[in-house]
């Protein structure tokens, strides 16, 4: 989520780090920092972009330095603020760290940490671990590698991190777990970062670390690696890359929504991180916790959202009502705000918004609190006007969204809608604890078989070059999969520019139908649990009048595959987590027919990443 940048050589650490920061922009920027390391630490670190750091270095710090790390931020743990910015300075001002990531258990280290005598300045998780590093290095009496070591064996989570001590120049720790860290290794020099994009132009020999490794970064001397567990040495792995910069910003993909569509199954992953313990049936979202009663007297549930958001609100609507039997609404903000709404004070509202920026969403807001409700949100944007707005909530912790046409963003707030359903289900007695249970072990294996899906994507890229020149299309689906039929139509739509809807299946016969003849491609969801025998016979309706049906089945289905024109199989799931797999194929499907018919991908005509006019 966030960009890291360290370099130790003969170079001016800050140029190196600022235009390394400007290339890893994309995978955060709510805030930047630097700290360069001369015959005194210099640091600098504000809000904003990583132009208005170097705005801010230009007036403040030297700029002069041979070792530096720096940081782009996408804040999990406290708000884009000046002080929440990375690097994270120690208590005694001589270790400076930057962290990608989140440290799950940094409220028990940080109590430790308290009656240590430590203080903190910041809300982040990142604050914590540099302290936790300094009180191991100070307590055992070991240097910055050992105390790192030490440390990191104390902590669950994810990082990837880079850390120095002013009091032994020339050096740089590096570790990860889950989140990426990329070593360059020069001629009497070395640069780290989250991918290798910000090094590239000087040396394409690379160091991946691989999870649980840590590197200790000397100049002068061999890069040295060793296993956090058990502190064994490592061989590093130099490998020569052969990308331009381009393709690594991009991760090697071609588009940001491409990137965001592959990284789905890890966006669901973290997610659940610190939230879920399938095998101990655990569920924890402390934005629920510490309102549950609100949730559990409520009268109903009103979900208020725009676009692909809503589509999720469409889901939880399913999902709320069948596992923990609470009633549920789901309004279009910008109708909900101006329609003199009856809003009771017990209704409890759920404001979904990846952007937590969007207008319509955050006056719906505003209205729903002015007549007394409770307000949860759910957003992708760590301190995000809705985030603020809201009385609690979630955040979905996707990582930056940038192609206009969300979709970890929408995998992800589902995924969170069936966490609090699955949570509450148990709670108000509407779940037995097997049912319970297994849900849990199957919300937990979606990530995995979202992989399954993805490696079908070039039989949907083949799909997608036989229906690219359509001018209409229909989408269908039952039950759940309705609003799963209503996105894959909106996805089209937004980045293609071919006309798409999307229907219940039921009600083609009240009206759509007359659309139907030979140049029609339907797309239909229809997976073996739920209504499936029903979107059978929807089928056969359709195929009587010659449209060409492209299906998503679940894996081994015979009689849809005897009646479609195309199959995509998906694996066979709850039928509350079928939204989570099924979306998948509709947004490769639209990725490709855009591709093909030359359209901007990420950044469609008319169209913005945030809507903040109404
Ligand atoms: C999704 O692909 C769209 N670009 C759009 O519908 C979007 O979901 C909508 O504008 C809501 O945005 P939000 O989630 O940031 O509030
Ligand atoms: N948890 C850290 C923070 O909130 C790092 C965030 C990230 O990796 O996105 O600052």
């Amino acid at each position: 989520m966030c960009g890291i940048v360290g370099y130790i050589g003969h170079r001016d650490a800050y140029e190196v780090i600022i235009k390394g920061l400007k290339r890893l922009e994309y995978r955060g920027y709510d805030s930047a920092g630097i700290a360069l390391l001369n015959d005194k630490v210099e640091l600098a670190k504000t809000k904003g972009k990583v132009a208005d750091l170097e705005a801010m270095c230009a007036t403040t710090i030297s700029n002069k330095g041979k070792l530096g790390l720096g940081h782009t931020r996408w804040a999990t743990h406290g708000i884009p603020n000046d002080t929440n910015s990375h690097p994270h300075v120690s208590n005694s001002g001589n270790l400076v760290l930057v962290h990608n990531g989140i440290i799950e258990n940094y409220d028990a280290l940080k109590q430790t940490l308290l009656k240590r005598g430590y203080v903190f300045h910041s809300d982040t998780d990142t604050e914590i671990l540099v302290n936790l590093i300094e009180d191991v290095k100070i307590k055992e009496k070991v240097k910055l590698g050992k105390a790192v070591q030490i440390a990191l064996n104390q902590v669950i989570g994810a990082y990837a991190i880079a850390v120095f001590d002013v009091q032994k120049p020339g050096e740089i720790v590096a570790a990860k777990l889950g989140s990426p860290l990329a070593i360059g290794v020069g001629e009497k020099e070395y640069f780290i970062a989250s991918d290798a994009s910000p090094y590239i132009e000087h040396t394409n020999k690379t160091v991946y670390l691989e999870d649980g490794e840590m590197a200790i970064i000397r100049l002068h001397k061999s890069l040295k690696i060793r296993s956090i567990k058990n502190d064994n040495l490592i061989d590093p792995y130099v490998q020569e890359l052969q990308m331009s910069i381009e393709n690594i910003e991009k991760g090697g993909y071609d588009h940001f929504m491409l990137k965001e569509i592959y990284e789905q199954p890890q966006a669901i992953i973290d997610t659940f991180r610190g939230r879920m313990k399938a095998d101990e049936g655990i569920v924890k979202l402390s934005g629920l916790e510490d309102h549950i009663e609100k949730f559990l007297h409520a009268r109903r549930i009103i979900v208020i959202a725009c676009g692909t958001s809503w589509h999720a609100g469409l889901v939880a609507e399913y999902i709320f009502e069948d596992l923990a039997r609470i009633p549920v609404e789901v309004e279009y903000a910008s109708e909900f705000r101006y329609r003199n709404p009856v809003i009771f004070k017990d209704d409890v509202v759920i404001a979904i918004s990846q952007s937590g920026e969007t207008a319509d969403t955050l006056a719906a807001i505003k209205l729903a609190k002015q007549q007394g409700a409770f307000v949860f949100g759910i957003c992708n944007v760590v301190g995000s006007s809705i985030a603020r707005e809201t009385h609690t909530g979630a955040y979905t912790h996707a990582g930056p969204e940038i192609g206009v046409a969300s979709t970890k963003a929408f995998t992800t707030q589902i995924t969170l809608l069936t966490l609090m359903a699955l949570r509450l289900g148990k709670k108000l007695g509407a779940l037995s604890n097997t049912r319970y249970r297994n849900l849990l072990q199957e919300l937990q294996l979606i990530p995995a078989k979202i992989e399954k899906v993805l490696a079908v994507s070039s039989q949907i890229e083949h799909i997608s070059s036989l229906y690219n020149h359509a001018t209409n299309c229909l989408y269908l689906g039952r039950g759940y999969n309705f609003p799963v039929a209503l996105e894959g139509a909106l996805k089209l739509k937004e980045i293609s520019y071919i006309h798409a809807e999307g229907y219940p299946a039921a009600e083609m016969k009240h009206g759509p139908i007359a659309l139907i003849d030979e140049n029609m491609p339907v797309f239909v969801i229809a997976t073996k649990k739920g209504h499936y025998d029903k979107i059978v016979s929807n089928i056969q309706e359709i195929k009587s009048r010659n449209a060409k049906i492209i299906a998503i089945v679940t894996e081994g289905d015979e009689t849809v595959k005897g009646l479609a024109d195309h199959v995509i199989e998906i694996p066979e799931t709850e039928e509350c987590m079928t939204p989570l797999l099924a979306s998948v194929p509709l947004q490769i499907l639209s990725y490709y027919i855009a591709l093909q018919r030359g359209c901007n991908v990420d950044q469609p005509r008319n169209l913005a990443k945030s809507v903040t006019v109404e």
